[in-house]
């Protein structure tokens, strides 16, 4: 069973909670971006502020965009998972810090290689398939292969995050993705039936 994860960034604030009650119990997981402006050129840091989104009643992943990510583990405590990413410094100390469930990603450019020392430091892994920093972007092709070498390592949860849509779900899970962040193609014209279109064509 693959799950379809929404990504948050993008949603315009005011649809935000009518699209989320659109997709009730088909989501387990709500995807929130968080990003400091220096990591990532973006900043979401008082859209997506703790006090923010705690009205939204689905366990929440905390993808980190940031260069300090352990300022923000214990402010989003509410979260159920907290990922951060493999290009800062210091991770198996600052996994350590983390008590909520934990994620790692993994950029474009870092090879898939680099992630294999932290396989048993975390829960699962996010694999990025566009550049992170904003919504809408393409998803890289190269992305495919990272996952199936991912796949031949470890039984954990891979995730995939950016660009994914109804054309290359299925190819992305094939690949061996348990999971897909799911933003533009989800939340841009009918929600459910992107939705379902999606899970249809995963065959999920
Ligand atoms: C990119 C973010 C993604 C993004 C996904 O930096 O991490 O979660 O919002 O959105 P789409 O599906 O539009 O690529
Ligand atoms: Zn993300």
């Amino acid at each position: 069973m693959v799950e379809i994860r929404p990504s948050i960034l993008g949603v315009e604030p005011k649809k935000l909670r009518e699209s989320l009650d659109l997709l009730g119990n088909r989501i387990k997981e709500v995807h929130v971006d968080v990003m400091d402006g220096v990591f990532v050129k973006n900043n979401t840091l008082t859209e997506f502020h703790p006090r923010r989104i705690e009205w939204i009643k689905k366990d929440l992943n905390i993808h980190l965009m940031v260069q300090k990510p352990e300022d923000y583990f214990n402010k989003y405590w509410r979260a159920k998972k907290i990922t951060f990413h493999l290009e800062v410094e210091g991770i198996k100390e600052k996994v350590k810090l983390v008590k909520q469930k934990k994620g790692l990603a993994i950029n474009p450019e870092t090879s898939i290689e680099k992630a294999y020392r932290y396989l048993e430091d975390f829960d699962e892994f996010l694999i990025m398939s566009v550049h992170p920093g904003q919504g809408g972007q393409k998803f890289i092709d190269s992305t495919i292969e990272k996952i199936k070498k991912l796949r031949g390592e470890t039984e954990k949860t891979i995730s995939v995050d950016g660009g994914v849509n109804k054309e290359n779900a299925k190819k992305i899970v094939e690949a061996g993705a348990d999971a897909l962040v799911v933003g533009t193609a989800l939340f841009e014209g009918n929600i459910l039936q992107n939705f379902e279109e999606i899970e249809k064509n995963v065959g999920s």
